[in-house]
């Protein structure tokens, strides 16, 4: 069986929290889209590994697979496998041959192609995500498969490299370096595929071979449904499909079943966003990402809040410190979500972070051109023209959560209940875990699909 775990907001939902939760049943975690854009903390025992591109199921035993789906840069991949190495780990690390290459110069080009597209840019993490994905739809790419082969490898590079030294120097006006040399990225590129022997797998054979044999997989979803590539908030997304359709096409395996399994939709209990454009339920704001935002202009009891679930939330770029956006949980943007990948089930985090508040709101739907409406608009200029409709639930104590996860779902507080209980109606979906805290112990189990 499977079991896909899908982020339903803008990414930071704390899925790595949820794989770790139901990821001691499974026997393999693929991730299927993204590459090294997805940072995430795994602890385990009294180790934190940080990793960026390697499923973290791979560090507690399990088989961590990078699908057809995502998009690979051999440098960070070896790279995390040499500080697991140096720590001890000799994880089981597969990737798809299908899968397509970070190169160096996708490395670059994002950096140059966000900082001119200015207004429009998607604050992208720069690592070569986009321009890795073009290169894939223009038939351009450089897959896995080919750093196995190096007469194929030399003749794409021959291809595609004076493309993109062209695109750097005659349309962005940039110097170019060995990144852009077909012979330097040939040598390094070869070898790379000399150390990937061994390691690459033909992901869907391999994943159904691994189903028949009576193995449980799980999919990891990185990023978030409103910054997929077709479902989000269109340019400020990242460039693959984090919903549960992408879990089938980055893969290999047949939506009959990825979609015979579960598909849990991770909800941050509040909203956060990184960088700027719209944000309906937004408290407060943060200057330089808030549009239009007049600190002298928004309510004080407004900013309060935001400072206080920002400091409670740990809402904080991990490398840059900068403060997130946050708001009130936007449901219209959860049905879209629960709608598009097909919840069965939810994940629902971060609920202690609310506590001790008076009262919680929601966004339950938007007024648009004097409707009411209860999902996404289409286009991202038309979200932001929608103002929230709130509604109110009383708040709930801050109790002692670890106690609460120890006793089970009976014991959070009657009001956070209410509040769980009309996310489940709203989305069509039962809540499978609640998330207290940060430790691995916190977290309130109500079902485990793979038990
Ligand atoms: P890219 O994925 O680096 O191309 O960035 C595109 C957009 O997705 C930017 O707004 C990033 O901030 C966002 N993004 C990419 N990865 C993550 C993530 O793991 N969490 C949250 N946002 C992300």
């Amino acid at each position: 069986m499977t079991v896909t775990i899908v982020g339903s907001q803008l990414g930071d939902e704390g899925k790595g929290g949820v794989v770790d939760l139901y990821g001691d049943a499974v026997d393999v975690v693929v991730r299927y889209q993204g590459g090294d854009n997805a940072g995430h903390t795994v602890v385990h025992g009294e180790e934190t590994y940080k990793l960026s591109l390697i499923p973290s199921g791979a560090v507690r035993g399990k088989v961590g697979v990078l699908g057809n789906g995502c998009v690979v840069n051999p440098e960070t991949l070896f790279e995390e496998l040499d500080a697991l190495a140096e720590r001890g780990l000799d994880p089981d690390v597969r990737v798809a041959e299908r899968a397509h290459v970070i190169m160096p110069y996708h490395r670059v080009l994002d950096g140059i192609e966000e900082d001119a597209k200015e207004g429009l840019a998607a604050g992208t993490t720069k690592r070569g995500i986009g321009p890795t994905y073009e290169d894939k739809a223009g038939r351009r790419g450089i897959r896995i498969g080919d750093l196995l082969d190096p007469d194929t490898l030399r003749e794409r590079l021959e291809y595609v490299v004076p493309q993109k030294r062209a695109l750097a120097e005659e349309v962005f006006g940039v110097e170019t370096d060995e990144r852009f040399d077909v012979g330097s990225l040939y040598e390094t590129y070869r070898e790379y595929g000399e150390r990937l022997e061994g390691m690459t797998v033909d992901c869907g054979t391999y994943l159904a071979d691994r189903i028949d044999d009576g193995d449980e997989v799980m999919l990891e979803g990185a990023q978030g449904t409103s910054i997929d590539i077709d479902h989000g908030i269109y340019p400020y997304v990242t460039s693959s499909n984090p919903t549960a359709g992408g879990a089938c096409v980055g893969s290999g395996l047949g939506p009959t079943v990825v979609g015979d399994g579960e598909v849990i939709g991770v909800v941050k209990a509040y909203l956060s966003r990184v960088g700027t454009g719209p944000l309906p339920t937004e408290l407060g704001g943060v200057k330089g990402q808030t549009p239009g935002y007049d600190p002298a202009g928004t309510p004080a009891e407004q900013e309060e809040l935001a400072t206080y679930i920002r400091d409670e939330g740990g809402e904080y770029g991990t490398v840059t410190g900068r403060p997130r956006r946050v708001g009130w949980l936007d449901v219209p943007m959860l049905r879209h979500a629960a709608r598009t990948s097909g919840f069965t089930g939810l994940a629902v985090n971060h609920l202690d972070v609310l506590a001790g508040l008076p009262e919680v709101r929601v966004g339950h739907a938007y007024e648009l051109d004097g409707e009411r409406r209860l999902t996404m608009p289409p286009t991202t200029e038309r979200w932001g023209e929608c103002e929230a409709v709130l509604r109110t639930f009383e708040g709930w104590p801050d109790v002692d959560w670890a106690e609460v996860a120890a006793e089970g779902y009976g014991a959070i507080p009657e009001n956070a209940r209410a509040y769980l209980e009309y996310l489940e109606e709203e989305l069509g979906a039962p809540v499978y875990a609640v998330g207290v805290g940060p430790g691995r112990d916190e977290t309130v189990v109500v079902e485990n699909p793979l038990e």
